[in-house]
């Protein structure tokens, strides 16, 4: 890779490129699916600037008495439903994206049928923590690329791989400024998007999550309905040593997820009252997340054990989720397992 200077204008593209003359065996279509996908987040991003002039506020559907709602029963924002018909339409013209999924679609849709053709499925959350869109929060979209067993017919068997399977991730953040974070699984790297130039520019090399940061994410306002290993924890991690840790929710996991990132710490959505399996869901939220927190040097467990290794057996399934710094975690990890010794020993 040629060598850099501070304020190189260095393009997500140029890095792909560079990126891939280091691997001769490259075909160059991976990259041509991933810039379908920043230029999905392009769109995006000047829909989220726009938001407040262009009539893009608010639910989707013109009838106020009918609330448009997704599988997860969740009313759908209009640009829920912008972001998503716009990265289906971007990737449609890839030719080598086989299925995507989303959040806001019941079922994976295939856009070539299997063979050469259509070698990836890509999954996404449109837009993630849409409900903040109004306030003007922190917003974005998560997305992850599977291949697609050459073998396989069947569509549902095709998406349903487990989170170490994925041959890339990323998201993209609309916030002060756009950012968009990716990794194939070794190196994280992360992008600004210059709204003048309208490209992606390198401003981050080999992302490491601080490994250990007293900061904590987490909706406490469900503390009394969560498992009680994990309000053991919060407790404790209010007075270690005497020395509080630091509360930030954004209520947007991207944006969340991205803090942590940087500054380290952790982020819990542990199983409630609401919703017993947790409310994110594994394959286009959880997964993506823990492959770049597993690259950066962090940890994601749903509380059993790694999120990457889980199973999945439906497109839309929920899990619970604890993310961050690797101490962070893993100090979460001691008040589950003790909490399962006293049981067994009960
Ligand atoms: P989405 O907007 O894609 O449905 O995701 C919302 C998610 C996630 O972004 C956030 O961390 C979480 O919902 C917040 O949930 P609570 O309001 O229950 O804290
Ligand atoms: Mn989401
Ligand atoms: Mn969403």
């Amino acid at each position: 890779m040629p060598s850099r200077k501070p304020g190189d204008i260095y393009t997500f593209q140029q890095h792909l490129l560079d990126m891939q003359r280091e691997h001769p065996t490259a075909t160059g279509e991976f990259s041509w699916l991933l810039s379908g996908i920043t230029l999905a987040t392009k769109v995006i991003s000047s829909y989220v600037r726009r938001a407040g002039l262009i009539n893009v506020w608010g639910e989707a559907g013109e009838n106020p008495d009918e609330q448009p709602v997704n599988i997860q029963g969740e009313v759908q924002q209009k640009l829920d439903v912008l972001a998503n018909e716009t990265l289906k339409r971007t990737l449609g013209y890839r030719g080598n994206v086989g299925i995507v999924a989303s959040e806001e679609d019941n079922d994976p849709r295939v856009l070539q049928e299997v063979g050469r053709q259509g070698k990836y499925v890509v999954m996404f959350d449109p837009l993630d923590g849409s409900s903040n869109i109004d306030s003007n929060v922190s917003v974005g979209t998560i997305f992850t690329i599977l291949a697609r067993p050459e073998w396989e017919r069947h569509t549902d068997h095709s998406v349903l791989q487990r989170g170490l399977q994925q041959l890339g991730a990323g998201y993209v953040v609309y916030g002060s400024s756009t950012v968009l974070v990716y990794t194939t699984g070794h190196a994280v790297h992360m992008y600004t998007l210059d709204p003048q130039y309208g490209a992606y520019l390198l401003t981050r090399e080999n992302i490491k999550i601080p490994e250990y940061s007293p900061q904590y994410s987490v909706n406490e306002a469900y503390v009394e309905t969560f498992p009680e290993p994990y309000q053991k924890y919060l407790q404790w991690a209010k007075n270690q040593n005497g020395e509080a840790c630091s509360s930030r929710y954004i209520g947007s996991l991207v944006a969340d997820f991205h803090r942590i990132l940087l500054k380290g710490g952790i982020f819990l959505y542990p199983p409630t009252k609401k919703n017993p399996e947790g409310k994110l869901r594994l394959m286009y939220e959880a997964n993506p997340l823990a492959f770049i927190a597993d690259a950066a040097g962090g940890k994601a467990t749903d509380g059993k054990g790694n999120i990457l290794e889980i199973q999945p057996n439906n497109l839309h399934q929920r899990t619970p989720l604890i993310i961050g710094s690797k101490k962070n975690v893993e100090q979460v990890m001691k008040f589950v397992s003790e909490h399962e010794t006293v049981a067994v020993k009960k």
